[in-house]
């Protein structure tokens, strides 16, 4: 059989003659491919005698791993040059100024319920919720203002029309209905008492001027117990308010008023730079309320207020128009990431 090592130095010769890894592929079917020189003379081997075989055998195998050799050596230097080459093409510069991420921050009107929340929290209160989609019932006739009452006049209300003409479901115009909620959860449930609950969110008003927009934010109160008085409500909203606003000498007022669901009922007014402001409502939970909802008047008592959420954040941020609050404007938005809640 003929000696192939001839073959070896012609092999290194073409392979370092490619200047592509397709060329290399292609210079190496020559050898090694299907009809190459060394595929062929191993096919030879089959028609030896057994004992020319071995030495012919490994004599082709040396021959063999000897382009395989080369063939390696090129292709990583080949490789080499490709990759060095994609990296010169891809060249970074490391002196452009980096891409900033843009600060985010909390939307004021949710700074101020975080806030609320926490100080409320502090002295026992749990958080409540309830759907801002009401029944009728929950928004009004659970709260001790049935049909065609006057009252209802006092809140301007979005009805959601349900298709058959019928407007039973209302955008709710007060968070005073999570009240309701809450206390028929606690019969239900057997929760201990006291019941001791704020609850904050959205709510609906068909009213809009620089004070008013027909989306805006309340903040719920309600305590129920056996020794509960108005004058545990008034502590409970100086303290907060003392302490919303970080002034010692902040003191409260109540207006006599009227709400269905409490009685008495007073509006609150806080003192501010020498007058006075109105900030929410309050009373002693009504006696039908509670009968509404299981709890025996005779034994419990409570108070509930409510409060506004954008009153609150354009006093303690300093913002004359409500309506800045709604508008998305980044340019005021931005203002109130550097404040700490
Ligand atoms: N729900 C009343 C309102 O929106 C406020 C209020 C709450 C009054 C709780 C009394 C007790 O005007």
């Amino acid at each position: 059989m003929q000696n192939l090592e001839y073959l070896i130095p012609g092999a290194q010769a073409d392979f370092v003659s490619c200047t592509t890894i397709t060329d290399l592929e292609n210079a190496k079917a020559k050898y090694l491919g299907k009809s190459g020189a060394l595929t062929g003379a191993m096919k030879g081997l089959g028609k030896l005698s057994a004992e020319e075989r071995p030495a012919a055998g490994a004599a082709i195998n040396m021959v063999k791993q000897a382009i395989e050799e080369a063939l390696k050596h090129r292709r990583e230097a080949l490789l080499n040059v490709e990759q060095d080459k994609q990296l010169a093409s891809e060249s970074l510069d490391v002196t452009l100024p980096a891409r900033m991420h843009a600060q985010g921050g909390l939307h004021p009107v949710t700074m101020t319920l975080q806030r609320v929340e926490a100080l409320f929290h502090s002295i026992g209160f749990s958080v409540a919720t309830g759907p801002e989609i009401e029944t009728d019932f929950y928004n009004f006739t659970a709260l001790n203002i049935p049909e065609n009452h006057p009252a209802r006049a006092m809140h301007d209300t979005f009805y959601v029309d349900s298709g058959d003409g019928k407007h039973e479901q209302v955008l709710r115009t007060h968070t005073s209905p999570v009240q309701v909620h809450y206390m028929e959860d606690a019969i239900k449930n057997n929760t201990e008492f006291p019941l001791k609950i704020i609850a904050s969110g959205r709510v609906y008003r068909v009213d809009s001027d620089a004070t008013h927009s027909p989306m805006f934010h309340q903040v719920e109160g309600l305590w129920v117990d056996d020794h509960i008085s108005f004058a545990n409500l008034k502590g409970v909203v100086q303290d907060f308010l003392r302490r919303f606003f970080e002034r010692d000498d902040l003191t409260v007022r109540f207006r006599p008023s009227f709400f269905p669901f409490t009685e008495p009922s007073a509006e609150m007014d806080m003192s501010w730079n020498d007058g006075w402001l109105e900030i929410g409502g309050c009373g002693m939970v009504h006696p039908e309320v509670l009968k509404h909802v299981g709890i025996d008047s005779e034994q419990y008592r409570g108070f509930a207020f409510g409060l506004g959420i954008e009153r609150l954040t354009m006093l303690r941020y300093g913002v004359n128009d409500l309506r800045h609050f709604f508008n998305n404007d980044l340019r005021f938005l931005q203002q109130f990431t550097k404040w700490k809640n």
